[in-house]
């Protein structure tokens, strides 16, 4: 199995761990009702299939995220700079680009999409697509966690990827990593995203 999934699978496991926190001290009395269509994973790992064939059958969040791996994991060439970090958050020097996780080789696709057209990762956080037309709409954006914010330029995408602050001041959740990269790599990302 490559580590790619290998990782996949441990974020999957550590959201439904938070999913579940956050039910329990949200609401007593919810419901769980497989929500995102988890239930069909679910289903498909009981059902003796195995647990990763269950995910890549189910469709709705993890799913989603499992094809997502897939995509990430067959492309290996990389046409830009800016293509490369966006897959595998390294740059064409070979430098892993560092980040508030921790992680090494893992890029922007992984949580907003092998397009950019973003994702649903858990109840209540959209991961917003990043494509260089949306980002810049002039009418800004309202997330689904109530976040608001006016378009991005240049300087305010930037600060948000270095230090996760939206056009609007807002900070936004850690589960967007905080990134050092340079000014080049970012230019090289605003390049790729742009097309
Ligand atoms: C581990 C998952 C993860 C990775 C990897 C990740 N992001 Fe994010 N990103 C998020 C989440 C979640 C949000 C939404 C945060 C919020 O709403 O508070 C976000 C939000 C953003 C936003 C704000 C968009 C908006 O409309 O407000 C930008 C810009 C962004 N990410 C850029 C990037 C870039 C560039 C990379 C790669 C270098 C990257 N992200 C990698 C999870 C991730």
């Amino acid at each position: 199995m490559s580590r790619l999934i290998q990782l996949c699978i441990g974020i999957i496991l550590v959201l439904i761990g938070l999913t579940g926190l956050v039910l329990y001290y949200t609401a007593g009395d919810f419901q769980f009702q497989g929500p995102m269509g988890m239930g069909r994973g679910m289903s498909g790992m009981m059902g003796g299939r195995g647990m990763m064939d269950g995910m890549m059958r189910g469709g709705g969040m993890m799913g989603d995220m499992m094809r997502n791996m897939e995509e990430i994991d067959r492309k290996t060439e990389f046409s830009s700079n800016g293509e490369r970090i966006f897959f595998r958050g390294v740059n064409s020097k070979g430098e892993f680009i560092k980040n508030s996780h921790g992680m090494q080789g893992v890029g922007c696709a992984m949580c907003h999409g092998a397009n950019a057209q973003g994702m649903q990762m858990m109840m209540m956080t959209d991961v917003p697509p990043l494509k260089w037309g949306y980002l810049t709409d002039p009418k800004g954006h309202t997330h689904a966690n109530g976040r608001t914010h006016p378009s991005f330029t240049e300087p305010s995408f930037k600060s948000c990827v270095l230090a996760g602050i939206d056009p609007a001041g807002n900070e936004l959740s850690t589960m967007m990593p905080r990134w050092q990269i340079s000014n080049e790599d970012l230019d090289s990302l605003i390049e790729y995203l742009s097309k």
